[in-house]
């Protein structure tokens, strides 16, 4: 199946891809307000499943909350949406992206009162997503900031926010590398463009404290799941000077889990190093269904 046979639930109905569409004028295009959230779907024994999908539902209800931008369907009704688009499609190995934006078009108004519009879009693994495919990356420091918490909420995963991971990605593209990593306004480490960021410091995982960065669910799920193969975590404020001089980096997110870096700016890595590696097995575990003391991170969608 390809993409433009895929349908879309959008609003309560399914539609082909190809009418998923917003006027150039809308609220959500020309003010950019739309926020998203999206969850890797698994081909489980029984059928396919969502990985941690209370979580990520739990953080699109948050975005709405910190937009004030009220979701139009409850928990339920969303849930029951995803296994209605999932199974359409018969979507195996993926993700699930929802959006929740005005499609409406809006000339003067700013601030609207109207509902806003639901799309939840089925997107199948290919050579472009490469889901799961954890080559080492390079990464280096991005001339960019990352958004003050105190302009905009950096904890909805709104799409207004992704301009400033645009610029940071853009810029490490320019300069060969794979991934921008931006510090926050104060010099200390935030995150990459759509990554949350880990160093390793003598056989300790180190990652900044949630209030500056997106509250990713593979960064949570990392310092859960960590202690269970013998490694200790500490949310910790990091200063730029200690990312130079890290046993190990790495960075995490939906697609990928665990994503080893092999060089930051002109400093190269065995990657991935030992505890990098750890984590990632023990992440390969949880995703392949071969520990059962995460098996409550997934829910059914059939
Ligand atoms: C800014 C940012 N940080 C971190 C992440 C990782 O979040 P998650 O683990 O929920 O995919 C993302 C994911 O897109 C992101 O956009």
């Amino acid at each position: 199946m390809t993409r433009e046979d895929t349908t879309v639930w959008l609003n309560g109905r399914l539609i082909p891809w190809r009418e998923a569409t917003v006027p150039i004028l809308s609220h959500a295009l020309s003010r950019g307000s739309a926020f998203f959230d999206l969850f890797g779907v698994h081909v489980g024994p029984e059928g396919p499943v969502a990985f941690r999908m209370d979580r990520h539902l739990e953080r699109f209800e948050k975005s709405a909350a910190l937009l004030e931008m009220p979701l139009p369907r409850t928990r339920e009704e969303i849930v029951a949406a995803v296994k209605e688009v999932v199974a359409a499609n018969q979507l195996g190995r993926g993700i699930v992206k929802l959006v929740a934006y005005w499609g409406e078009e809006a000339i003067i108004n700013l601030v609207l009162d109207t509902p806003l519009d639901l799309a939840i879009f089925p997107i199948a693994d290919s050579p472009e997503l490469a889901l799961d495919v954890a080559t080492p990356i390079t990464a280096c420091l991005s001339r960019w900031r990352k958004l003050h918490p105190q302009t905009v909420p950096v904890e909805a995963k709104a799409c207004a926010n992704y301009l400033n991971g645009y610029l940071a990605r853009k810029d490490a593209r320019d300069r060969g590398f794979d991934i921008g990593i931006m510090l926050d306004t104060d010099g200390n480490l935030a995150e990459g463009s759509t990554e949350a960021l880990f160093i390793v410091e003598g056989g300790v995982l180190k990652v900044p404290p949630l209030g500056g960065v997106l509250s990713s669910i593979t960064r949570l799920s990392v310092i859960e799941a960590a202690p269970s193969a013998g490694l200790e975590v500490r949310e910790e404020v990091i200063g730029e000077q200690r990312l130079h001089v890290a046993d190990e980096l790495f960075c995490v997110h939906t697609g990928i889990k665990v994503h080893p870096v092999r060089r930051f700016e002109d400093r190269s890595f065995e990657a991935p190093g030992p505890v990098t590696r750890k984590m990632m097995a023990l992440m390969d575990d949880i995703i392949s269904f071969r520990d059962e003391r995460f098996a409550h991170w997934f829910q059914p969608l059939f």
